[in-house]
């Protein structure tokens, strides 16, 4: 399979001469198997033709923030959904300028800014103009925040200077965009994630949950999403938004979940329950409103069905990897976790550390299985899902 197939770049064309090779990135790009749109700034409209670019990209050309029936079509924020990663070639100072800047002046700075896609920029301009400090400070503005840079060559330029500013060879950069999905290792392969917080009613106004906000989930779906996956989200109750390249199915209390689960869990490869599903739920749901009375309220509760525990029964169970969210005796209780649902490994994480866990964007966990511990580090919940996602592959797959 071809590095790029499946996955949709977005190129975004300023205002460089170099804007002219922009067809052959597009090309270059589809020769790895991707799907191209381009967004073509003012300046770069000065330097190709929009034809050019939508001939190649066998796509119309989004080329104005400000277009009524453009933004009816697939406006800025569509467009910065749909790309899985965003590639600014030539990037020109003043769309470099732009972007470090966080301005939203045109439609590829307002499609960046609205973007949780990968961003890659490679620069193309006069030697002196990229050799300023101006932009040598734009340029590491924008590498912090992770922004991939891919760097001019050194050469002869169009304005007949020699130096370093020429824009890379396309099809170098094509191949840089292709590293960024360095894995592709789970490419065809199904993966269920249940996440977010159960809700089990108590009548219809008040209901028992928790803490879960989603994070951790989210964060493993989009890791197993740059790795190629195929990914399906069982959610509850989540406070954050879901991927839209995901098939996602909500679930609100722990026997909702539990039946949708089963309901498709036939042919997946892997299960992470992620969810913090609620152990018991109300045995009576009252149908009206409890009205306040001055006595003692007592609900009774009845346990509900493990998720876990039932699909690591079935026959052809697929690799089941489960939480353990624990406050004291972290790893005896996870590892009898491990034993008792028969997963093949327990992320156990100390939900009692107020700088991690619940509700908040880090996490520190330890990867449990019967014969092995690998404690992940206190890291962004983004970088644990990789790894989380790196070692599945690398244990079970
Ligand atoms: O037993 P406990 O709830 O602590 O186990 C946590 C793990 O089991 C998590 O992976 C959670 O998603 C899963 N679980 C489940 N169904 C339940 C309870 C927990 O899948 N009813």
């Amino acid at each position: 399979m071809k590095r790029l197939t499946n996955k949709r770049i977005l190129l975004g064309v300023s205002g460089s001469i170099a804007a002219y090779k922009a067809p052959d990135i597009v090309r270059r790009l589809q020769d790895l198997g991707a799907e191209v749109r381009v967004v073509l700034t003012q300046g770069g409209a000065k330097f190709i033709t929009e034809l050019s670019l939508q001939a190649t990209s066998k796509n119309k050309v989004h080329d104005n923030l400000w277009d009524k029936e453009a933004e009816l079509a697939m406006g800025h924020i569509e467009l910065a959904k749909w790309a899985d990663a965003i590639l600014v070639a030539p990037a020109s100072a003043n769309t470099l300028a732009n972007l470090s800047a966080g301005k939203a002046s045109d439609l590829l700075s307002n499609v960046v800014l609205a973007s949780d896609a990968p961003v890659l920029i490679a620069p193309a301009m006069n030697q002196k103009m990229y050799g300023s400090l101006a932009v040598k400070d734009n340029l590491s503005i924008l590498q912090e925040r992770n922004i991939k840079f891919i760097s001019p060559e050194y050469g002869e330029q169009a304005c007949g200077d020699i130096g370093e500013g020429r824009l890379a060879d396309p099809g170098e950069i094509a191949k840089q965009v292709s590293e960024i999905f360095s894995s592709t290792k789970l490419t065809g392969k199904k993966v269920l994630i249940t996440l977010g917080a159960t809700i089990e009613a108590i009548d219809p106004v008040r209901y028992l949950s928790n803490h879960s906000s989603g994070k951790m989930g989210m964060a493993l779906a989009r890791a197993c999403i740059e790795a190629g996956a195929q990914v399906t989200l069982i959610h509850g109750d989540v406070s954050i938004p879901l991927s839209n390249k995901s098939n996602n199915i909500s679930a609100n209390s722990a026997s909702e979940m539990h039946q949708a689960v089963m309901e498709n869990i036939g042919n997946q490869d892997v299960f992470i329950a992620c969810a913090a599903v609620s152990d018991y739920r109300v045995k009576n749901i009252e149908k009206n409103k409890i009205k306040k009375e001055n006595k003692t309220l007592t609900l009774e509760l009845i346990p509900n069905k493990d998720i876990l525990a039932d699909v690591c029964k079935l026959n052809h169970k697929p690799i089941c990897i489960g939480f353990a969210a624990e406050t004291q005796n972290l790893i005896e209780n996870a590892q009898n976790k491990l034993k008792n649902k028969g997963c093949d490994a327990i992320i156990l994480n100390d939900v009692s550390r107020a700088d991690f866990g619940f509700k908040m964007n880090d996490n520190e966990v330890v990867f449990l299985t019967q014969k092995s511990s690998l404690k992940i580090q206190k890291n962004s919940k983004q970088k644990i899902g990789r790894k989380i996602v790196e070692i599945i592959i690398e244990k079970f797959l």
